[in-house]
């Protein structure tokens, strides 16, 4: 279908200006959406799960009629589910163990694709937070220790130092659902009618059969496809019974941040169409948050995730409705718009237990008052970099120390260049506290752990280094983080630094990768 420069474009290539976009050639909302398996343990015991996960090259079919190699997580765009019962490790949560098993060989140019594991929403035990050079080399295997301490969305990456943007874009991603007695005792929508959908956008580049992922970081600026995959597949279809359903929405895109609304049509908003909002990064809000189009549309950046309830009852069997991308991409580069995602249509009628309750899950504030420090951070381009107060990526240099207990406030600035930053600090989550000074909007009120920060913006943001943290039910956690812009291209050139909390931490890395036997 395309002229022969698709031949020089492996993936990691720069020149995907010369391929013809795929995307007028692709069927809208004929695909089913699938829903990404759920991994079953290996084996377990009194406390724990544990399970196991292969890195692999597959070819699997995205673009109808074409095969694609991605690099995904047991061979899987997105990766496997792992769903896990949490809570107080004490009384109810269970601890999973995950062997990551390098399988990926060699990139394009030859050289070995080494991973690295974050699971991005909980920190790991002792200390296997993903830190960025905290490396899985090809043909290695590590175990993670996740305590599972809280309910929430969150999901797992790669986050290999200079990489992460191929190796998510690739396919290395999936969701890890941390469920709870009291979030299970609520009556919202379970079973299969919790479902996540994964957001993200890719560019295909076509010869004969093989329709494959082109990356390109646009001179490390950002990358973007004209293709919107729901859990993997482009512009899907699902079909819904007119009832309310619980979408755990993830934007696993490298540069594209979504503005998302309903529509009863593909190509406008329609009046009064509803979306419920009652959870985000860190698990459940105080209350759900209603968004009715077209004035009010849920923003979500990379790395974000949004719980939401749609009540299809509002729609007669027969009826469709989009859902629907208003054009917030997040950057100057809006060439490669993508305005609708997938369709529901309201094929049957079922009866509804199901029910919003008017309080969700109680949010501590933490107090102002007791605030141990005020640091800022600066996210601006200069000299062709990314950077943070003016540098860019240095493993060894500290450049936020807090102390085991701290509380501290967290600003995070914009000046402004044509680009907004989703900036997320590991291991800890954190409450926004307002964006120039002004409040926030109110589904950003619950836990989160990435913060939209816009064009002229300063976000201000309070967090607890310690064990009143959600996180933290098990004890705290010294040594080495990360804090960096989710826009993975950012991150990558080299928009990412390091805080250390207390002293005398393990530092970042964790054991040993073991060799893969045989
Ligand atoms: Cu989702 Cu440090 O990353
Ligand atoms: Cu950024």
């Amino acid at each position: 279908l395309l002229g022969s420069s698709a031949l020089f474009l492996p993936f990691g290539s720069q020149k995907s200006a010369f391929a013809a976009p795929l995307s007028p050639q692709i069927p809208r909302f004929e695909m089913p959406l699938r829903i990404p398996p759920v991994l079953s343990p290996q084996y377990s015991d009194a406390t724990t799960d544990y399970y196991e996960i292969k890195l692999q090259k597959a070819r699997v079919e995205i673009l109808p009629g074409t095969t694609t190699e991605i690099w995904g997580y047991n061979g899987l765009l997105p990766g496997p589910t792992i769903r896990q019962r949490g809570g107080n490790p004490l009384t109810e949560g269970r601890q999973s163990v995950v062997r990551f098993i390098n399988e990926l060989g060699v990139d394009a140019r030859g050289c070995d694709i080494d991973a690295v594991i974050h699971l991005h929403g909980m920190a790991s035990l002792p200390q296997y937070d993903g830190f960025a050079t905290d490396f899985i080399p090809t043909g290695y295997f590590k175990d993670y220790i996740y305590p599972n301490d809280r309910a929430a969305t969150i999901w797992y990456h790669d986050h290999a130092i200079d990489k992460t943007s191929r190796n998510v874009y690739m396919g290395l991603a999936g969701m890890y659902i941390v469920e709870d007695e009291f979030e299970r005792n609520l009556p919202l929508p379970k079973g299969q009618y919790d479902v996540p959908l994964i957001l993200r956008d890719a560019f295909f580049a076509q010869t004969g059969n093989n329709a494959e992922l082109v990356f390109d970081n646009r001179n490390e600026r950002s990358t973007y496809g004209d293709i919107p995959l729901v859990n993997g597949v482009p512009w899907p279809k699902m079909e819904v019974a007119n009832r309310k359903y619980r979408f755990r929405v993830l934007n696993a895109s490298a540069s594209r941040a979504f503005q998302l609304a309903l529509s009863r049509k593909a190509d406008r908003l329609t009046l009064g169409e509803k979306i419920a909002v009652i959870g985000s990064d860190g698990g459940l809000l105080e209350a759900p948050v209603v968004l009715t189009t077209p004035y009010q549309t849920l923003e979500i950046g990379m790395a974000e995730r949004y719980e939401v309830i749609i009540d299809f009852s509002q729609y007669e069997v027969g009826e469709s409705v989009y859902l629907r991308n208003i054009g917030f991409t997040g950057s100057i580069d809006t060439d490669a718009r993508i305005h609708t995602l997938m369709r529901f249509d309201v094929v049957r009628e079922e009866p509804d237990d199901s029910r919003i309750p008017n309080s969700l899950r109680a949010v501590e504030r933490l107090p102002i008052g007791d605030v141990d420090k005020v640091r800022t951070f600066r996210f601006e381009r200069s000299f062709n970099q990314w950077l943070i107060n003016g540098k860019g990526w240095n493993e060894n240099r500290v450049d936020a120390n807090p102390d085991v207990g701290d509380i501290e406030i967290w600003e995070f600035v914009n000046p402004g260049s044509g680009w907004f930053h989703p900036i997320h600090v590991h291991l800890i989550d954190m409450q926004m506290l307002d964006r120039n000074g002004m409040p926030v909007r109110p589904y950003e009120r619950g836990w989160k752990d990435v913060f939209h920060v816009g064009e002229f913006e300063k976000v201000r943001v309070i967090g607890e280094f310690g064990p009143r943290n959600p996180k933290f039910v098990k004890g705290f956690i010294r040594g080495k983080f990360m804090m960096h812009c989710h826009n993975l291209v950012h991150e990558d050139h080299s928009m990412m630094t390091v805080f250390e909390v207390g002293q005398g931490g393990d530092g970042p890395k964790s054991a040993p990768a073991q060799p893969i036997a045989g």
